[in-house]
């Protein structure tokens, strides 16, 4: 090795003792003839101080450095003299005073400083990210992926769950999104399709008689992107045979609870993660993945919002729609500015607008006055009716109460975006609490009333509730219950699983109410409706999202921040400069042409 110590490791105990170095110069200070260095290596930073007296060879080293140098020295460990510690620097309490110095490399100027406490534009960052992965907390969210990743290969390991690799060139695999195609040469106009996750693959395992499957899988999907969804991203990926939903729920919470408690200690949970049906939380929260870190849950006030006479309530109602609020504690003192902003926040949520009650102070909900409460100009309702709103969605004195009317899909997300929105402007989420949550019974399907069809809630082979099968002939689908779940944390969803269907005819059925024409079924599906032939165990699963989930370890907002080289929003690498065209003999190799 061109080195014998890490920077990042020297300490007082080395004092006294030669060390060689190598490593990246940081900063270079010229002192008066005295040249200071900062090398930095992935373990940390140490200073290096060149003095010609003593070493005049060096110093003429030191003398041409400039940023991210590569340098290599030799030297001996001392303790700083008294008053130049730099407690900021986990070396701070000493410095190497090299006797010969080697230049390993040179290098341009950086475009942006390789330091954590520079803000810089991220299309930089990404067009560079070989440099911006030089900086400290890159690598260390680096190095937790691998911790996180070798946590939940030993977990499993040490439950018999056997990793196995599953093929990247398929066919399509319908999770929700749009499939990333890579055209055949060996057989021209056709495609295979990027595996939107292993779904079938791990299915089709359990028939093998695997039992235990695991793989930390990359799935690719081309969908529009956000702060928590790249085209290409890791999950776990696992599935068990002869388990029910509680075997599955039991795993991952215990999987989850190590994995933070180990690798996170200052990170908070709630024991046993609570659990919320898929209808419980819609009706709390308004979202299938709620923020449980703080509360502020809603309560449908459609009612008393009948009483009323604001018109926006009485036509939202007669159209089918509710209305709905929940209560921000201590909040009733907001003055018309505070409430603007909030009517805005609301109309960025999609909403058309946001109704609200201003509670002043009083020894108890009874004793408010009617000049107490502030009412939003639709409104005008006597003080007995706000005290039974205020009963209705657990306010009190001082209280803030927001209501929201539309159709129920609407009102519920625009109230859950208004409820994170409090949640963000008050602070209430705490940022080193993980509060898990398991949400369960999920719809089976969903109505697109767009294409008039019935979609999968999770996908197609998820089986229905027990008890439920016979629903599939009736008319109204949207009330059949599946064995779906989902982990949620902190608002986001990290992982999805579900109880699957192992039986073809009951596969078949979903095909067809999904509207797949029979040919289809068997063009597309016809593979694992075979395979579900010959004895095919009662199996599910799960799929945690990696990149989500070391995210949030990593207190970072965007998944981006944990991905070694991870794309744009709109999908660009910027560093490789993909995608790109391809020469046109490429392209006539597989057959194809581009439309002008
Ligand atoms: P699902 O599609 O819900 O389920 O995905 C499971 C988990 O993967 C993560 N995830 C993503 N992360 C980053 N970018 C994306 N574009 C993205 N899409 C999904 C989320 C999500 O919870 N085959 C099923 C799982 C199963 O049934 O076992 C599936 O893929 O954290």
């Amino acid at each position: 090795m061109l080195k014998t110590t890490n920077c990042g490791d020297l300490g007082e105990e080395q004092i006294g003792s030669q060390t060689t170095l190598a490593g990246w110069v940081s900063r270079r200070r010229d002192h008066g003839g005295i040249i200071f260095v900062d090398l930095r290596d992935r373990t940390g930073v140490v200073q290096v101080v060149f003095n010609p007296e003593l070493a005049p060879e060096a110093y003429q080293v030191a003398d041409q450095l400039r940023a991210e140098w590569v340098l290599q020295v030799q030297g001996t460990v001392q303790r700083r003299p008294p008053g130049s510690e730099n407690p900021a620097m986990a070396t701070g309490t000493v410095e190497v005073i090299p006797h010969a110095a080697t230049i390993l490399n040179s290098s341009l100027t950086p475009p942006f400083y390789i330091t954590d406490d520079v803000e810089v534009d991220e299309s930089l960052r990404l067009r560079y990210r070989y440099l911006d992965l030089r900086r400290p907390k890159m690598y260390r969210n680096l190095v937790l992926r691998h911790k996180v990743v070798k946590y939940i290969r030993d977990f499993l390991d040490a439950r018999e769950f056997l990793e196995i690799e599953t093929p990247i060139l398929i066919k399509s695999t319908p999770e929700g999104a749009r499939d990333f195609l890579v055209p055949s040469r060996m057989q021209k106009g056709s495609f295979y399709a990027l595996p939107q996750s292993p779904q079938q693959l791990k299915q089709l395992l359990m028939v093998s008689g695997v039992e235990r499957y695991f793989q930390i899988a990359r799935c690719f999907r081309d969908e529009d992107l956000r702060a928590d969804r790249q085209p290409e991203f890791t999950q776990l990926d696992l599935e068990m045979s002869f388990a029910d939903e509680e075997d599955i729920l039991q795993l991952t919470e215990e999987l989850y609870t190590g994995l933070v408690e180990s690798l996170t200690p200052e990170k908070t949970l709630v024991k046993p993660f609570p659990r919320l049906t898929y209808d419980e939380a819609m009706e709390r929260y308004g979202s299938d993945k709620p923020d449980l870190r703080f509360g502020m849950e809603m309560a449908d006030a459609t009612d008393l919002a009948l009483e009323t006479e604001f018109r926006v309530f009485h036509s939202v109602i007669q159209a089918g729609g509710i209305v709905k609020g929940f209560a921000v504690k201590g909040q009733g003192h907001y003055t018309g500015s505070n409430m603007r902003e909030l009517e805005q926040a609301a109309k960025d949520a999609g909403a058309a607008g946001l109704s609200h009650l201003r509670l002043g102070q009083a020894s108890s909900i009874e004793a408010l006055e009617e000049e107490a409460v502030q009412l939003s100009p639709g409104l005008r309702m006597p003080v007995e009716w706000s005290r039974r709103m205020a009963q209705r969605v657990g306010a009190g004195p001082g209280d803030l109460i927001l209501l929201m009317a539309g159709p129920a899909k609407q009102a519920n997300l625009w109230l859950s975006a208004m409820r994170t929105y409090m949640g963000e402007r008050l602070g209430l989420g705490d940022p080193n609490a993980m509060t898990f949550a398991f949400i369960t019974e999920f719809p089976l399907f969903e109505w697109d009333e767009e294409h008039q069809r019935w979609h999968s809630s999770h996908h197609p082979f998820t089986s229905p509730a027990t008890g439920e099968e016979d629903l599939l002939d009736g008319e109204d689908l949207s009330r059949i219950k599946s064995k779906a779940y989902d982990l949620v944390c902190n608002g986001a969803e990290l992982a999805s699983g579900s109880i699957r269907i192992h039986r073809r005819e009951l596969q078949e059925k979903i095909f067809t109410i999904l509207g797949y024409p029979k040919e289809e079924i068997v063009a597309r599906f016809g593979h694992i409706l075979e395979a579900f032939e010959y004895g095919a165990p009662p199996h599910g699963g799960i799929a945690p999202g990696i990149d989500r989930l070391v995210a949030m370890l990593a207190g970072s907002s965007s998944i981006r921040e944990v991905i070694a080289f991870p794309k744009t929003q709109t999908g660009a690498d910027l560093l490789f400069g993909s995608p790109a065209p391809v020469a046109p003999d490429q392209l006539q190799e597989l057959g194809l042409g581009l439309l002008e």
